[in-house]
């Protein structure tokens, strides 16, 4: 099947978050597995963009809000990453060295799908079929079925998946005008609650909608942030599948930013030498059990109640247990992280900002990894963890409940919690702890999680049965 992706972020071209992540690798699996996949996703100005090699795949010219602007298609020359990869260029709008957070967010991504179907448009053939990625893609379903421009493109098989339905896109009704000339009956088909919601949009206009675990399907329905009844009224057309892992990129035995490579046979080894080079460089005895935390500093991830488990933790077990935070988000969590470090020399430290390869050292060398998560549509971090040989330690929601099994369970390898708050997240702290001093059950835990398969293949298939329905 011939399927084109479009998407704000794709590993490793340009990544926030878990979106990347995905994008980078679901098309490359199913290229592997004989379709033909393509990505398509802004030109930002990234490392990737200079120091690859580019072809010209296309020019068009097309019109936002009655600005006409010039758009290339450019193409990486070397599928080197498994798939083939277009970046849409569109001069002053796109190109920037940031992805997301300018004032001109919407233009941006508007002109974006807009350049995207009118590419699509002029393809000689059609496409088995369109998956557009959250909703900075999400105007492309009503675009293709309801703006007169892309008429030709009516037929085409449309499907969208939900990584996050926290960020829905919204804009005011006075910037219709941006969105090309449509059928003015069907302007519900963009609308909610009186404004203008892209990912409202794409789950009444797309043929099919995915979400990246089937817990969070559920949970959608009575906390989506304000989109509840939609997903109530849509659920016939809602499926849920879990995300898979790049074991390409995300594998301890050959993982190209460690220099400790360990494997389920060799982990209490190998994880315990990457522990001591992570300690040394961050200041960490080595000798305590060490819970880390690798994300967005955000409400959703429950990132504010870090320093206070922290905090809570070093008074409880009298500094004999370390903590390592990796992350960047909301300036007050940021600021109260950094503040707790002068408190718990060798105990604690964290790391302000974005680094991939620490975050790999990270998840080899921690004993636990914490994800209090508020709101979790898969996670990939925890079955990174798990990979790793590092016990998620995580609260029972979203795909986080999909993916961990409670030590308390035969064969559990992990521990869950209700609650994101202090309280429930402490009481795991300690449960990890305790089973610290037990390195039997440790060792055993590890290698039974490290042998679980989280891999792509099942989640392709998945995929390419979803289209096959539509097609
Ligand atoms: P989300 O997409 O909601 O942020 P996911 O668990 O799906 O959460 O994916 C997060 C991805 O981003 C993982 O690959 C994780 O390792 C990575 N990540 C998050 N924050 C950082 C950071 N500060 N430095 C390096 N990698 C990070
Ligand atoms: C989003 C979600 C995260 C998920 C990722 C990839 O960023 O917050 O839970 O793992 O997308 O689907």
């Amino acid at each position: 099947m011939e399927i084109v992706h479009v998407s704000a972020e794709c590993y490793p071209v340009a990544k926030a978050g878990g979106l990347g992540d995905v994008v980078g690798a679901l098309p490359k699996y199913q290229t592997k597995m004989g379709h033909y996949a393509k990505v398509v996703m802004p030109m930002y100005r990234t490392k990737f963009l200079y120091d690859n090699q580019w072809v010209v795949d296309f020019k068009g010219r097309a019109n936002l809000g009655g600005w006409y602007f010039d758009y290339t298609i450019i193409k990486e020359a070397t599928s080197k990453l498994g798939f083939d990869l277009f970046l849409v260029d569109i001069n002053g709008l796109l190109d920037r060295e940031r992805i997301y957070g300018y004032d001109d967010d919407v233009q941006r991504f508007v002109g974006f799908q807009i350049a995207v179907c009118d590419w699509i448009s002029h393809w000689q053939h059609h496409p088995d079929v369109v998956h557009v990625h959250d909703y900075h893609a999400g105007l492309i379903p009503f675009m293709f079925k309801y703006c007169y421009r892309f008429n030709n493109l009516a037929g085409v098989p449309t499907v969208l998946t939900i990584h996050n339905a926290q960020y829905q896109g919204w804009m005011g009704w006075d910037q219709s005008y941006l969105i090309p000339h449509f059928d003015e009956w069907k302007s519900g088909m963009l609308e909610w609650k009186n404004t203008i919601n892209p990912l409202a949009s794409a789950v009444k206009c797309a043929w099919k909608v995915t979400t990246v675990s089937w817990s969070y399907l559920e949970e959608l329905r009575y906390n989506s942030n304000g989109l509840e009844a939609l997903f109530e009224y849509e659920r016939g057309k809602c499926v849920g599948i879990l995300n898979g892992i790049d074991t390409d990129v995300w594998n301890p035995a050959t993982d190209t930013f460690l220099t400790n490579h360990f494997n389920f046979e060799t982990a209490t080894d190998g994880k315990q030498k990457n522990k001591q080079q992570l300690c040394a460089q961050f200041g960490l005895d080595a000798g305590k059990p060490l819970i880390i935390f690798i994300g967005r500093l955000v409400g959703e991830k429950a990132a504010e109640i870090l320093p206070d488990v922290v905090l809570s933790a070093m008074y409880a077990f009298n500094n004999a247990i370390s903590f390592l935070i990796l992350g960047s988000g909301e300036q007050h969590i940021e600021w109260r992280l950094k503040q707790l470090i002068s408190h718990f020399p060798g105990s604690y430290n964290a790391m302000i900002g974005y680094n991939e390869a620490l975050s790999h050292l990270m998840y080899a060398g921690a004993d636990f990894l914490l994800m209090p998560s508020r709101v979790e549509p898969c996670g990939l971090n925890q079955m990174y963890a798990m990979q790793y040989g590092t016990v998620p330690v995580v609260r029972s929601t979203g795909g986080l409940k999909d993916t961990v099994r409670d030590m308390g369970d035969p064969d559990g390898w992990g521990i869950r919690f209700t609650h994101p708050s202090v309280g429930d997240a402490m009481h795991a702290v300690g449960r990890a702890f305790e089973v610290y001093q037990d390195k039997t059950h440790l060792n055993s835990m590890r290698k039974h999680m490290m042998q679980i398969d989280n891999s792509w293949e099942n989640a392709v298939q998945q995929y390419i049965d979803l289209y096959k329905s539509i097609k």
